[in-house]
């Protein structure tokens, strides 16, 4: 039996156009998923989006839409921003379908019945933007903990979630599955910011308006949106329906990505819903940081909001993909300036890779009329030392990759793409041709062939269009293009290299390229 592995995104408020820092999330699961595609694993990921609640209805009625209608032509836009991305979810929800409302409200019932839900009174410190009640103590400066902006003392009837009956077996759980939270910092966070304070219940249900899931049995209350968007990783796989073949396959799930201004949601209301509903939790929750600007976070009332699109049009989806995930390491912020996009475009693609590509193919066509040579499978001195630092990096990247560590595994990527530059400097074919030294020259091409056909591979989940492109202008077959071949040698010779191929990428000039980025 194949080993599954379901990946989850959050679903996305729809409440404006997605920036780079929201597609960031997706961009790392849908590469992690490819990647774990490639390692033969049944994949499976969901994103979808968050369609209720007070903040979608004020954005719809703003927009002169009935909340339905706007909610539809976002969603659209979602889905249409994420096929330019080329992001693969197999499955993407929204929690106005009637397969998601129709369990998160029997959820919501089986907690009354249960008595996880009580009913009781509400008055606290909310946060509009952020759809969150606060305590006076966990207010920063006065304002929302999350957005910093102004709460609202507000006051309601209201169904509470039982959260302190189940803080201790949270707290037992984080103990005893320390590949439950990553980065593990994560963890400590939560305990000292809100579970050894005490854990409050949480409020579930909002009289205040009317755009969410009806409490069935008392329908002026609707389902908190929290609530009902974290059980949309389970109503998507059809949990509690009449089909939940894809539940029993996929469930616990094995990845779910979040950005850190929703851990607390995902890493102590989640697990403990989970635990209300007897269900396994996911294996593990990884919590990534924020894209930053030089001026702060990417806001509109900034103004400094950088959308997908403006890269994808000019520099291609691939530039955009690795720029994100090469940028933004997972434990700390990472910071977008459009010197360092330009950079990165020019020195790592054009470059590193492009250059690597052309030189190796042009050689191969002058030196051997475009059929890579053969190789006594020997290695020399020097081929020896470069097929071990290639086995190598292979090795870290693969390591890298299975804890979902993009942002060290790229650059690792990287050095074998530098050291394999360096080989040609270091085996000098220009003069082996000259002296005839041909065993050795045949050698150095196959080698070059060789590793980067690994690179190819490498850099597949991550930029899938520029691995095409590249495995084609050394005619590798699809055979060979598969991660288990990355351990390979020797099967390569008389393999026919492009003709001339075209540059993977093309140089920038920086000052046209700010001027394009400022604007
Ligand atoms: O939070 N850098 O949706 P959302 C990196 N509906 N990531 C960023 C970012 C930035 N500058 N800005 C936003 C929600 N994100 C809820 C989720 S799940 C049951 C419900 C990330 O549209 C953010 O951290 O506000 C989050 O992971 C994702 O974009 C969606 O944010
Ligand atoms: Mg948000």
């Amino acid at each position: 039996m194949k080993n599954t592995f379901y990946v989850t995104t959050p679903i996305y408020y729809p409440s404006g156009k997605f920036h780079i820092g929201t597609a960031y999330t997706t961009v790392l699961a849908d590469t992690i998923k490819r990647y774990k595609k490639l390692r033969g694993y049944d994949t499976y990921m969901l994103t979808g989006t968050d369609e209720h609640g007070q903040k979608i209805q004020t954005v719809a009625e703003k927009a002169g839409k009935t909340p339905q209608q706007y909610v539809d032509e976002m969603a659209q836009q979602a889905k249409e921003l994420w096929a330019k991305m080329h992001i693969s979810y197999d499955d993407f929800i929204r929690t106005t379908e009637d397969r998601h409302k129709k369990i998160a409200q029997k959820i919501f019932e089986y907690f009354l019945e249960k008595g996880d839900i009580y009913k009781g009174e509400y008055e606290g410190l909310y946060c509009m933007p952020c759809e969150s009640y606060f305590t006076e103590t966990q207010l920063v400066d006065g304002k929302c903990p999350d957005c910093g902006r102004e709460v609202k003392l507000m006051k309601e009837e209201a169904y509470f979630f039982n959260m302190k009956k189940y803080a201790d077996r949270l707290l037992k759980y984080y103990d005893e599955h320390p590949e439950f939270i990553q980065p593990e910092y994560r963890k400590t966070e939560m305990l000292n910011n809100f579970i050894k304070p005490g854990l409050e219940d949480l409020c579930v249900s909002r009289t205040s308006f009317d755009w969410g899931i009806k409490v069935p049995s008392d329908p002026k209350h609707v389902i908190y949106v929290w609530l009902d968007a974290l059980t949309n990783y389970l109503t998507a796989l059809g949990y509690l329906s009449e089909d939940d073949t894809l539940f029993k396959k996929y469930w616990p799930a094995d990845l779910q990505i979040v950005g850190k201004d929703i851990a607390r949601f995902h890493l102590i209301y989640w697990p403990i819903f989970l635990m209300a509903l007897d269900l396994p939790l996911p294996k593990t929750i990884l919590v990534h940081n924020w894209i930053m600007m030089k001026d702060g976070k990417m806001s509109k009332s900034k103004g400094n909001v950088v959308y997908p699109e403006k890269l994808i049009d000019r520099y291609g989806l691939d530039a955009t993909r690795y720029f994100l995930l090469r940028e933004l390491p997972i434990s700390q912020d990472g910071l977008y300036t459009p010197e360092s996009f330009v950079e990165r475009y020019n020195s790592d693609l054009c470059n590193d890779l492009g250059n690597l590509v052309n030189r190796t193919v042009s050689m191969v066509n002058k030196y051997f009329e475009g059929k890579v040579p053969e190789y006594n499978g020997t290695p020399n001195e020097v081929d020896k030392e470069f097929e071990e630092f290639t086995n190598n990096q292979i090795e870290k990247v693969e390591q890298l990759m299975d804890k979902y560590e993009l942002s060290n595994a790229i650059p690792e990527i990287w050095s074998l793409i530098s050291r394999t530059n360096k080989y040609i400097d270091e085996t000098r074919p220009w003069e082996l041709a000259k002296n005839e030294e041909t065993e050795k020259l045949q050698s150095s091409m196959y080698h070059l062939i060789e590793n980067i056909r690994k690179i190819g591979i490498l850099v597949m989940p991550i930029m899938e269009e520029t691995s095409q492109n590249l495995l084609k202008q050394i005619g590798i077959p699809e055979k060979m293009q598969t991660w288990d071949s990355l351990k390979n040698y020797n099967k390569l010779s008389g393999i026919k290299v492009i003709e001339k191929g075209e540059p993977l990428f093309m140089r920038k000039n920086m000052e046209e390229e700010l001027e394009y980025l400022r604007n």
